[in-house]
């Protein structure tokens, strides 16, 4: 689908759709609704008069224009009370337009950004427009191969403005917002592909696709390299699988030389079936989506770089099955971790802790101003806080305000989980440095106060995406399945960053 700025008159517009906003708590129209209403002799106020449109949030109707404009149609959408409107709710409206319009097979629309005066400035208005379109649209379709022509796809979205300056601003966005969306479907693809077309050695090459551009580098180690260093945590985890582990490093150089480093570590296990402490069988097809923080960390620096955003920063991923294969590794061994720092396993299936360990430490070398992991880690991380928040740890105040504000900005919403001294405790081994399972009780807490043990005197933040990471069901502009959760979130915290960059 392409998204394009065009400089013009929205109301001379001439499109099959062309969709205009109506607050619930406006008596009259405003900005473009109302100026289009003019031009169509009212047939906008009239379905608001009686009583058929009343605003409400998400709320669509269809009007047909029968050549009084040059719009077929107009789609007026409700943004709910004027005062509550935020950017997610933008975001999600314009989704919710466009799915609607995608399923009347049609193939292109319009928008005009004037709504009448709203508290949002017009490029975070015209990113959240575009976004929600981009974002909401998505589907993943490669393995559908009957009646492909039944899979409705739109287009082309504009989005009209006539004011010279305004035109600069929304133009800008609009590219800003198809990046940073590209991203976020690159992620939610990778996330979706199974698990037998997502092997380590897959998602390594993916990485390859993100390399060929400037200022990036990658670099992938395998088992001698790894072996080499030392990376035991991984190395064991790897085992019981036939397909050989990859430790995966981009690094992009935005920034001078000298800057300190930005480092992000991804979970990548490309399938979890919880090794010799076996999941059961019902839902463990959903473990193809294991190595989603790795993925997120993948679309970030593929955005951060495509954005040119002048920071330095380094992905590492971990990427591995685990399986239980006659190899595997067992409750009771000991891994000799890359930090030195020894590990006794007491279950198989708590492996992401064992696969970041090794990449925490790694980390180090960078000497990193911050360390960021992503992990879909702990189910309980799901009991604690539901399937749509993300769960945030760490050891730094600042870094984690600063999440926490890109997580407001973007709607990627996160919740914090104290780290106290007791939790150590419980991952204290009577034959180990530590033990990886901590027990039920404050089991997203204790994975945490283990990575904690590898991180070395850096900032660092632990997101636990095991909820958000996969939707089992619609959000208004995150269709169920992948939902690619921590690319917008990085993203806007690296913005953020150098926020003299990209107004
Ligand atoms: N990948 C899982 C966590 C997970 C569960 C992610 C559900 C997404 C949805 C992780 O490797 C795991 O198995 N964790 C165990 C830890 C336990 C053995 C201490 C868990 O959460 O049950
Ligand atoms: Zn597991
Ligand atoms: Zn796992």
């Amino acid at each position: 689908m392409k998204i394009r700025a065009k400089k013009g008159s929205f109301i001379k517009f001439d499109c099959e759709a062309a969709v205009v906003c109506h607050f619930e708590d406006s008596k009259r129209m405003s900005g473009a609704a109302a100026l289009l209403d003019k031009r169509c002799g009212g047939l906008i106020r009239e379905i608001i008069e009686v009583g058929d449109f009343e605003g409400k949030l998400f709320q669509i109707s269809i009007i047909y224009t029968r050549g009084l404009v040059p719009a077929r149609r107009i789609f007026v959408v409700g943004l709910g009370k004027k005062k509550d409107l935020d950017l997610e709710k933008l975001r999600g409206a314009f989704s919710k337009a466009a799915r609607k319009i995608r399923e009347l097979n049609l193939k292109g629309f319009a928008t005009s950004l004037n709504f009448g005066k709203v508290n949002q400035p017009l490029d975070r208005v015209t990113e959240s427009v575009a976004e929600g379109v981009l974002l909401g649209l998505y589907q993943f379709t490669p393995y559908k191969t009957v009646e492909r022509e039944k899979i409705k796809e739109l287009e082309e979205f504009v989005i009209v403005e006539d004011n010279d300056d305004s035109f600069e601003v929304v133009k800008s966005a609009v590219k800003r917002a198809e990046i940073i969306s590209d991203a976020v479907c690159f992620t939610r693809d990778l996330v979706s592909t199974p698990g037998n077309e997502m092997t380590p050695t897959i998602f390594a090459d993916s990485a390859g696709e993100i390399a060929g551009r400037k200022k990036v580098k990658l670099k992938v180690l395998g088992v001698p390299e790894m072996e080499q260093l030392g990376m035991n945590a991984l190395l064991g985890v790897a085992r019981g699988s036939s397909e050989p582990p990859k430790f995966i490093v981009l690094e992009y150089n935005g920034g001078k030389k000298g800057d300190r480093t930005v480092v992000l570590v991804g979970k990548g296990v490309t399938f979890d079936s919880g090794g010799i402490s076996i999941k059961p069988s019902a839902d463990m097809d959903k473990m193809k989506t294991d190595m989603a923080g790795g993925a997120a960390v993948m679309g970030a620096i593929k955005a951060v770089s495509d954005l040119k955003i002048p920071l330095n920063v380094v992905g590492l991923i971990p990427a591995t099955e685990n399986l239980p294969g006659g190899k595997a590794y067992k409750p009771g061994d000991i891994l000799r971790s890359l930090s030195g720092q020894t590990i006794e396993i007491k279950n198989t299936d708590a492996e992401g802790r064992l696969i970041l360990a090794d990449a925490l430490a790694y980390a180090g070398r960078f000497k990193p101003e911050a360390i960021i992991d992503l992990a879909t880690l702990t189910g309980a991380c799901i009991i604690a806080l539901g399937d749509n928040v993300i769960g945030m740890m760490g050891t730094d105040d600042k870094l984690k305000k600063r999440i926490r504000d890109a997580g407001e900005a973007t709607g990627e919403r996160l919740w914090e989980l104290p780290l106290w001294e007791e939790y150590h405790e419980l991952i204290k081994s009577d034959v180990a440095d530590f033990k990886n399972i901590g027990g039920r009780a404050g089991g997203t807490i204790t994975a945490a106060a283990f990575l904690s043990k590898f991180v070395g005197d850096y900032p660092w933040v632990h997101l636990d995406i095991a909820g958000p990471s996969w939707l089992s069901k619609d959000k208004p502009y995150i269709p169920k399945g992948a939902s690619g959760v921590g690319v917008r979130l990085l993203v806007q915290f690296m913005r953020n960053k150098c926020s003299h960059f990209l107004k």
